[in-house]
């Protein structure tokens, strides 16, 4: 843990520039639309230690998987988000010197990330060997408005006369780090420079995404462009335009750069380049400042009904707000075929491709603080890859429309290629289910059953069915060889997680045919026929089976068994194992792993979690009393769970404890890995720590529902909601929690026991 950036309630601030900490601060500093995003690469030349990074949604590069032993059904690829055209460089000569930080006298640096206005604002001065300095200056952002378009203002300001050189450039000669065999995955179709506007045309060496970059480049001095013709050198997946200015002592030269990154993941490749060309002119014809100026009232909206304030700790302000900026620029739901990688677009790591982690833990996020539509393309999302979770299940030997959902996927297609994951994680199906009831609860949109929603639950359901297996032997069902979500246990028989969902999708699955039989009939009738749904014997294969199943529970311990064979485990807590040995997957052989009791993130508590209701508040207690202690939270989705838990149960300090680990998680670099990018998907529990955890706020059956209790650390805080339709916030202090509906409606509100109606624009104090 490193406390490096200084705490502001709206801000994340560098002072002072350190190399050690530059991959870092790229990570965290970076920006996006939901569309495309990128790290904080410095724009001038840096020949320090850096991880380049510019994403483009949607666009994936399939890299041959590398693995010891094959086996049958392993996926041949796994999909890497792509490392795409370099569009915000630039490099500066002073009197023929390259500018470079790493070779400079740093004097003064200050960087800040201003979330509320979503840029990055940059501000340094450095001695260049030739004895010039230069005040630097620059602000960039991605455009909430036009999610194509991105721009740089760059101010360079020498304290004597010099010559000052500018290369211009748009670079698609770039590399994935984590690239399989080292190979380069974009190759070239054309680059073209004419004036102050570069074109770089690319495309991908398969699956021929195209990618086209135009950037539109301006010099001033003041307020006064320079027109200075500029020459331009030629170089494969490159463009580039040259200018020469003379600068006085203390003279400005501004250079802005508007670009635009269009795709052929939105635009046909025939008419990428025209599209780019056209867009560019018309976003160029405006000023750098009018486009920043309307992106941020975009960001403001967004905060109206996605701010968590926090009165008394300014650190924990800044965390939580710089968790749901990074969420909201990963994802804005504009389009059903984009998802939310672990990493967004911060960073090459877990492929950039979509988890379970979408459904269990990023989806209540949006759910709570955006309009429904952003939600549901999450939904659409898995809905449109149905077929590709058929195929799926099929090379593994199921049938009959069986959907297995991969762990790890672009494209529906399953990525991932360990065994115990890929094979045997197959809790992710449940999520993904879950997701649509969580969905429905919240908005009432039952009508997404016949839309699409009850084909995803009868292929979810198909699975499970054919997966769980009659044991004669005990007369019941079991279900074996599957690895839970705590990952350090794999192939295990009877994971009680897993059943559990397994058999709640049945069941919801069940309820679901009866719902649409009286409510969608026609509807209803051609999915019938479209999935050959033989509903008479599948639900009373899914009835028996819910009867029937083996859900493992421990009569000494009165708690729910992880697995077969867990209460046989040496138990020995994880506070008894030294720091030394911590983590245990950084310190420990992977069997030593496998064969302890220690626990990565929440497994049972996952369950408990999502299914709260069905159990009362001493099975919460026991079972997390009991699990907690074993737990080594070594997944950054794991403390999250428990600080809701936690709090659920009464447990106060243990929630604070919790919510601590996840909600600084990278701006203090906890487990030493924020140089990869940032552990996005975990941002959405931290949220959720705050909002579900110490607010205690449920949506079910379409109410809003309030438990809340103010951390002793804080004096108070304040969340706003999106509840249906009507922006609400919710204020608790230590002395009392008021909820106001600044909607055009009436809601209803169940505090604690309390059931309370306010009116629109009402505030009502208790
Ligand atoms: C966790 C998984 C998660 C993945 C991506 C792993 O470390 O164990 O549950 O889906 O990271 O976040």
């Amino acid at each position: 843990m490193i406390k490096y950036f200084k705490a502001d309630p709206w801000k994340v601030i560098e002072e002072g520039f350190n190399p050690e900490m530059n991959e870092i601060a790229e990570s965290v500093f970076s920006i996006g639309n939901g569309m495309m995003g990128q790290r904080a690469n410095l724009e001038e030349s840096y020949s320090g230690k850096s991880l380049q990074g510019t994403y483009v949604g949607g666009v994936y590069y399939p890299d041959k998987t590398r693995v010891g032993w094959w086996k049958n059904g392993y996926p041949e690829y796994f999909a890497k988000v792509i490392n795409s055209t370099y569009w915000s460089g630039l490099r500066i000569w002073i009197n023929k010197e390259l500018v470079d930080i790493q070779e400079a006298t740093v004097n003064s640096f200050y960087r800040e990330l201003d979330m509320h206005n979503g840029l990055l604002y940059r501000k340094c001065n450095i001695t260049l060997k030739n004895g010039i300095s230069v005040d630097i200056e620059s602000t960039r952002f991605y455009s909430l408005i036009n999610k194509e378009y991105s721009a740089l203002r760059y101010k360079i300001t020498p304290n004597t006369a010099c010559e000052i050189k500018i290369e211009n450039y748009v670079d698609a000669d770039v590399s994935n780090k984590d690239s399989n065999y080292d190979e380069k995955f974009w190759e070239e179709i054309k680059q073209e420079s004419t004036e102050n506007k570069l074109f770089v045309t690319v495309k991908t060496k398969k699956l021929n995404w195209h990618l086209c970059t135009g950037v539109k480049f301006f010099l001033f001095s003041g307020d006064d462009e320079i027109s200075s013709i500029p020459t331009h050198s030629q170089h494969p997946k490159f463009a580039n335009s040259i200018y020469t200015v003379n600068a006085n002592g203390g003279q400005t030269i501004t250079a802005v750069k508007h670009a635009i990154s269009a795709s052929s993941f939105h635009h046909p490749i025939e008419s990428l380049e025209l599209h780019t060309k056209k867009t560019l002119e018309k976003m160029a014809a405006s000023t750098f400042e009018s486009h920043l100026d309307m992106s941020a009232k975009a960001w403001q909206e967004k905060w109206k009904s996605s701010d968590v304030e926090i009165e008394g700790d300014v650190e924990a302000q800044q965390a939580v707000r710089f968790n749901i900026y990074q969420l909201n620029q990963t994802y804005c739901g504009d389009d059903p075929r984009l998802n939310i990688g672990p990493k967004g677009y911060t960073g090459e790591k877990y492929g950039g491709s979509t988890y379970w982690d979408t459904e269990a833990y990023c989806l209540p996020f949006y759910l709570a603080t955006s309009d429904p539509a952003i939600s549901k393309q999450l939904l659409v999302y898995r809905y449109k890859q149905l077929d590709k979770a058929i195929e799926n299940a099929e090379k593994l030997g199921f049938k009959n429309g069986a959907a297995l959902y991969p762990m790890v996927t672009m494209n529906g297609e399953e990525c991932h290629n360990e065994w115990e994951i890929t094979f045997e994680e197959i809790h992710r199906n449940g999520a993904i289910a879950y997701a649509i009831h969580n969905y429905i609860e919240h908005t009432g949109d039952k009508a997404y059953l016949a839309e699409g929603g009850f084909e995803v639950l009868l292929g979810i359901a198909r699975f499970w069915s054919q997966r769980v297996h009659w044991s004669q032997n005990f007369g019941r069902y079991e279900m074996h060889g599957v690895t839970g979500p705590n990952e350090y246990e794999n192939n295990v028989n009877n994971n009680w997680y897993t059943s559990y969902i397994a058999c709640w999708c049945m069941m919801y699955a069940a309820e679901s045919v009866e719902y649409l039989q009286s409510n969608y009939p026609s509807e209803f009738s051609n999915i019938i026929k479209k999935t050959n749904f033989n509903i008479g014997m599948e639900t009373e294969k899914w009835n028996h089976i819910n009867e029937n199943m083996y859900l493992p529970y421990d009569e000494n311990q009165k708690v729910f068994v992880q697995h077969d064979g867990f209460m046989n485990k040496e138990l020995i807590p994880c506070d008894e194992l030294a720091p030394s040995e911590r983590p245990i997957n950084q310190k420990w052989s992977w069997d030593r792993i496998l064969r302890s009791v220690y626990i990565k993130q929440a497994d049972v508590l996952q369950g408990l979690y999502f299914f709260e209701d069905q159990f009362d508040m001493n099975t919460h207690k026991r079972n997390f009393e009991f699990y907690e202690q074993f737990t080594v939270h070594e997944s950054s989705l794991s403390p999250c769970v428990h600080s809701i838990l936690a709090a659920k149960i009464g447990f106060t300090e243990k929630a604070y404890e919790m919510y601590l680990r996840t909600a600084r998680l990278d701006l203090d670099n906890y487990n030493n890995d924020t140089e990869d990018g940032l552990h996005i998907t975990s941002m959405a529990g931290s949220y959720l720590s705050i909002v579900q955890g110490f607010g205690g706020l449920r949506i079910k059956n379409q109410s809003l529902y309030l438990d809340p209790h103010c951390p002793e650390q804080w004096h108070g805080y304040k969340f706003r909601i999106l509840f249906k339709n009507s922006p609400v916030s919710i204020s608790v202090n230590h002395s009392g929690t008021s909820v106001q509906n600044h909607g055009e409606s009436e809601i209803e509100v169940h505090f604690k026991q309390q059931r309370i109606l306010i009116k629109a624009g009402g505030v009502v104090n208790l």
